[in-house]
């Protein structure tokens, strides 16, 4: 956990050692796979700077707050690249690529409360800095905005779309929330549960992509599985990542995982493959005061082979999402989606 200064200071570091796609501060990786997409990019960040205001000052202060949380943008990158790799560019993808991210943002700020989370994007989250009640409202207030905006586009199917995704995606973090300290968690289920909180996402980012780009409907639900396929091996690298990242890296609190009592892949595996005493020993350590269990359960996850089990879960979805984009029209955009699934599971941000 860190606390408000060391968390702007570091928000500072990043800033200085990446280089700038409109107002966001990207890695250099990131800036490379981007390319294709850059000045809509660009487009999208000042389209969320002009939405992000209000003449209501502390309503302005949470709003651009938000604004200022800038993480990696992945799902706007996501649907702007689909988009280009069906077709050409239209207004509607810099309207829908803002949409979809303060959506997303308006799912961290929730999921930030669930997780008591008090660092997000390098900055203080909203519930540390403020309140749980601000978080909430400030969560309506993006999800609300968005709808808004989407329902400007000259036809509803976006709206649908967007709508039923983000529904899935509530509905992931409620079976979620269901499923604390159930440790008797099939991987199956945990499979649906990121699928819906995470996955559902993405690929609602690559279909609308496609879509707007005039896609025919095999490609458009080529496209959404790959989304689908590489939510699937994002959510389980940063399930990875909370148990064994760094988070001055990350800008984010890790480690609440293990301290809101969610069974995640590398423990499911853990606890599935010991014999009785192992999983009563494990089962022991899950019961340990929070603070000390990130510790004591990595020390035992790193024993096992729990941790390379969950790296190759999230490699074959890799796999798979690739696979899907291999014979699309060579082009730049193209590329990129060929390179994201890497990206996604290298990521130490
Ligand atoms: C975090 O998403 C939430 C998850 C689905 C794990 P990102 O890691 O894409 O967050 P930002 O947008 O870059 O901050
Ligand atoms: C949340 O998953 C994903 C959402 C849909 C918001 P996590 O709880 O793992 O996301 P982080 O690690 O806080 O970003
Ligand atoms: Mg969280
Ligand atoms: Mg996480």
């Amino acid at each position: 956990m860190t606390n408000g200064s060391t968390a702007s200071l570091q928000n500072e570091a990043t800033a200085n050692s990446a280089t700038q796609v409109g107002e966001t501060a990207l890695s250099s990786p990131l800036q490379q796979l981007y390319h294709p997409v850059r000045e809509e990019l660009a487009q999208v960040e000042v389209m969320l700077a002009a939405e992000l205001r209000s003449d209501a000052p502390f309503v302005d202060d949470l709003v651009r707050h938000a604004g200022r949380l800038s993480g990696k943008r992945l799902r706007p990158a996501l649907l702007l690249l689909a988009g280009k790799a069906c077709g050409s560019l239209e207004p509607a993808h810099i309207v829908l690529a803002t949409v979809v991210e303060m959506i997303h943002t308006a799912t961290l700020i929730h999921d930030d409360v669930l997780d008591e989370a008090d660092l997000r994007r390098h900055q203080e989250t909203v519930n540390a800095r403020w309140s749980n009640e601000a978080s909430v409202l400030l969560g309506d207030y993006l999800f609300s905005h968005s709808f808004y905006l989407a329902s400007t586009l000259e036809n509803t199917f976006a709206c649908q779309s967007i709508g039923r995704s983000t529904n899935i995606v509530c509905r992931g973090e409620m079976l979620q929330v269901a499923n604390r300290s159930n440790f008797n968690l099939s991987e199956d289920d945990y499979f649906e549960i990121i699928d819906a909180k995470t996955a559902e996402l993405t690929a609602c980012c690559c279909l609308l992509g496609a879509c707007y780009s005039g896609a025919e409907i095999e490609l458009r639900d080529r496209l959404e599985q790959y989304g689908r396929y590489l939510g699937l091996a994002f959510q389980i690298a940063d399930d990875l990542l909370d148990v064994c990242g760094d988070e001055d890296s990350m800008g984010k609190s890790l480690g609440t995982d293990f301290e809101k009592s969610k069974p995640t892949l590398p423990l499911i595996r853990l606890l599935s493959t010991g014999n009785a005493t192992e999983r009563a020993e494990i089962e022991a350590l899950l019961q340990l005061p929070a603070a000390r269990r990130r510790e004591a359960l990595l020390r035992r996850l790193e024993e096992s082979e729990a941790i390379q089990y969950a790296r190759e879960r999230a490699q074959s979805f890799a796999d798979q999402a690739r696979r899907l984009v291999a014979d699309l029209p060579l082009g730049e955009a193209q590329q990129t989606l060929l390179h994201l699934p890497d990206f996604v599971l290298a990521r130490q941000q």
